[in-house]
Formats: C-alpha cells, structure tokens, sequence
C-alpha cells in the first residue's frame, strides 16, 4: 500500500486535456479562462460576482483592504491558518482571538458578547472550518444587530451548504474567500478567489488584483493609471482551465468524502476516539477532525503521530491556536482564555480525507488507530 496522506489532489486526463488545450492557445494569462472560471463560481456558489486570485491568501489580503481600516478591530478564530489573521494583519487591523464552540468553529455567543462589550468593534472574520458550514441565522443577526461587516473564509467549505445557503454565496457576509491548494476539495494548483453580492467591492478588487490600475475607453491606447497602490494577484489561464475541470467534478468529490465521514463515523461510534462532529448535511468535509484523551494513555498525541507514520498513514494537525505562534506572542497576544481551544488543541487531530481514499485504504487507516490506541 502506499503512503496515505491526510489529504491529496485527484487529477484525470480531462484535467490535463484542460490545461494543454490552454498552453496551446494565445493566452496563458489575462486569457477567457479567468473569467469563464469566476463565472463558474459565481453559479456555482450563488454569489453574483467573484474575483480568481493567485492563492487564498491573496484573495484574503485584498479583501482585508477593501473591508478594513488601518487600526480596525476584527474577531477572528484561534483554530484556522494563519493567513485568516495574516490579512488582518497585512492592513495594519487588529485581530482579537475569540474561543470557538464544540464544533470548531468560532462561538458566534462568544462573538456576540465581545461585541457588546466594545462598540468598536468593526468586523468578522470567520471560518467555515473543516468544511462545516457557520449558523447562518447567527451570522445575520449579528450583521444586522451590530453592524459589522463579515468576512467568511471558506478555503475548507466550497460545496457546503445550510439548507438553502450555499457556501461562499455571501448571503450573510460581506465577502468570502476560497482556496485551491491541492489538499482544498478542488484545485488549481495554487489559486484562490473572493466572492461578494458587491458592486462596488467587485470593481475595487478588480483594480487591487491588477496593480492599482485603471484603463477607461476615454485614454489613449497606451495611457493606463494608478490611483492606488495594488498587487500583481493574478491567477493564470493555465490555472484556470484545471479549476474549470476540477469544479465540473466538485459535487462527485463532495459525494466521495461523504461516504468517507459516514464510514469514520460508524467505527468511531462510543469509542475512545471522538469525531468533532458526525455528519449532518452541513459539513463538505475538506477535513475529518477526532479528538482524543491523550491523559488516558501513555504515550502522547506525538507519539501517535510518529507510529502512524511508520505505518504509512500520514496525520495532521488542525491547527495550532494562531495566537500562540511566537510572532502573534510578539505582538502581545498569546493570553487570551481560550479553553475550548486550548483542550481542542490538545486532544485533537485529523485523519485521511480525500476522495481517492480507497474503501481498503480508509479501512486500514482504522484499524491502525485502534491498534496503537489500544496498544
Ligand atoms: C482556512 C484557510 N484560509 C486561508 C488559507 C490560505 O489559502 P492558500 O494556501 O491558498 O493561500 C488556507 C490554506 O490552507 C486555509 O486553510
């Protein structure tokens, strides 16, 4: 058997028909291929307008820039990458790290009463994290009642949905964010996006992709301005005809990872390990996460870790509380009382999901758990 990974791409030869019939053509950037992707996604998430970037951490930068202000201050959860509160970050706002609730996700009742503690307060920025979408009534509220604006990021939850709401639509948000890394549920490479129900940010984030630069029919022929200072974000037509194909395929590889989580449900059922959630219609999986007591065993979560992988099963963790990272340490934050985070960190870890994941395979990756658990 091969190493098995917490996560990987899965590309067929439609996929690379895509991207050769791109490579042969005129254009290998600022080609059809980009807007002919953000339409895609635009129908496909139910957002009106969508903005294809170089990755999800550009498409968070240039959200933040649109959204904040220098000296802003924005929720943002502990448990995600540190690009979510990076980009906070990058426009000289300031982050405040809120505990999350049960399921992994930032406590929107933490959120609120943070929010009515401090008028100030301008933003949020939250995190569909694992694929599971956020209580969208709640995000409304809080939208509606306080005046914040939201940015969702949902780098881990394109194709997730609460009933009617599609991830990434922006029904409640003011901006969403995706990713297309290869361990994302579908991928260019590296590519991301930003999606919004906004005019006005739609055209802004057109400029900020670009350098700042505007060209209106008025100019002459070589006459281009900058009226301010933007980013080369630019996602290629390469990259772009692969998402195209990828996203034809999104809702197979949804399907797929579904029927994985089913299965890691059944066998985990009243056992030692604890999935963070069981599957109930929300979550599009891009992570499967268990929790363990490791103070009920002798050996430690690392431990784990190094014996799965001598066994060709390769864990992650998911994730480091950001706030904790020396740099944010530096910048004074590190003591927040976060506890649901803080035990979450301890005992949690994330296993095998990807929709190649073989039924043998994932059944190996179980069994193998219970082995070293039980000793
Ligand atoms: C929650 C979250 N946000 C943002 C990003 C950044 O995306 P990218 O790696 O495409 O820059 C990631 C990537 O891992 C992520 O998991």
């Amino acid at each position: 058997m091969d190493f098995i990974p917490y996560g990987k791409q899965l590309i067929k030869e439609d996929d690379i028909a895509g991207v050769i019939d791109v490579l042969q053509s005129e254009y290998l950037t600022t080609g059809p291929k980009i807007k002919e992707f953000e339409d895609a996604l635009s129908s496909y998430t139910g957002a009106k307008y969508v903005v294809a970037v170089a990755n999800g951490t550009a498409a968070l930068h240039l959200a933040s820039l649109v959204l904040l202000q220098k000296g802003d201050k924005v929720l943002t959860t502990p448990n995600s990458f540190l690009a979510t509160s990076n980009a906070i970050l990058y426009v000289a706002a300031e982050p405040i790290f809120v505990d999350i609730a049960e399921d992994g996700n930032i406590d929107l009742d933490l959120c609120e009463q943070a929010l009515k503690n401090d008028p100030s307060i301008k933003a949020l920025y939250a995190v569909a994290f694992s694929g599971n979408m956020l209580d969208q009534s709640k995000l409304k509220y809080l939208r509606e009642t306080y005046g914040i604006k939201i940015l969702e990021d949902c780098a881990h939850a394109i194709g997730a949905n609460e009933g009617s709401i599609k991830a990434a639509s922006c029904t409640n948000s003011d901006l969403s964010i995706l990713s297309f890394h290869p361990v994302k549920h579908i991928t260019t490479g590296e590519g991301g996006a930003i999606t919004t129900n906004s005019k006005e940010m739609y055209e802004k984030l057109l400029v900020l992709r670009a350098h700042g630069m505007v060209k209106t029919p008025d100019m002459a022929p070589w006459e281009y301005e900058m009226r301010e200072l933007g980013f080369n974000y630019r996602i290629t037509d390469i990259q772009c005809a692969l998402g195209l194909s990828q996203l034809k395929k999104l809702d197979t590889f949804i399907a797929r990872r579904i029927e994985i989580a089913k299965r890691y449900d059944d066998a985990f059922n009243n056992s030692i390990i604890k999935p963070l959630y069981t599957y109930e219609g929300k979550s599009s999986y891009h992570l499967y996460v268990v929790q363990v007591d490791f103070t009920k065993f002798s050996f430690s979560k690392a431990d784990l870790f190094k014996a799965l992988k001598e066994k060709g099963i390769g864990l992650q963790l998911h994730y480091i509380p950001i706030n904790k990272q020396p740099y944010y340490k530096g910048l004074g934050y590190g003591h927040e009382k976060n506890p649901v985070m803080d035990q979450y960190y301890e005992q949690c870890f994330s296993l095998p999901m990807y929709p190649k994941l073989t039924d043998e395979e994932q059944q190996y990756v179980i069994n193998t758990l219970f082995e070293v658990l039980n000793g």
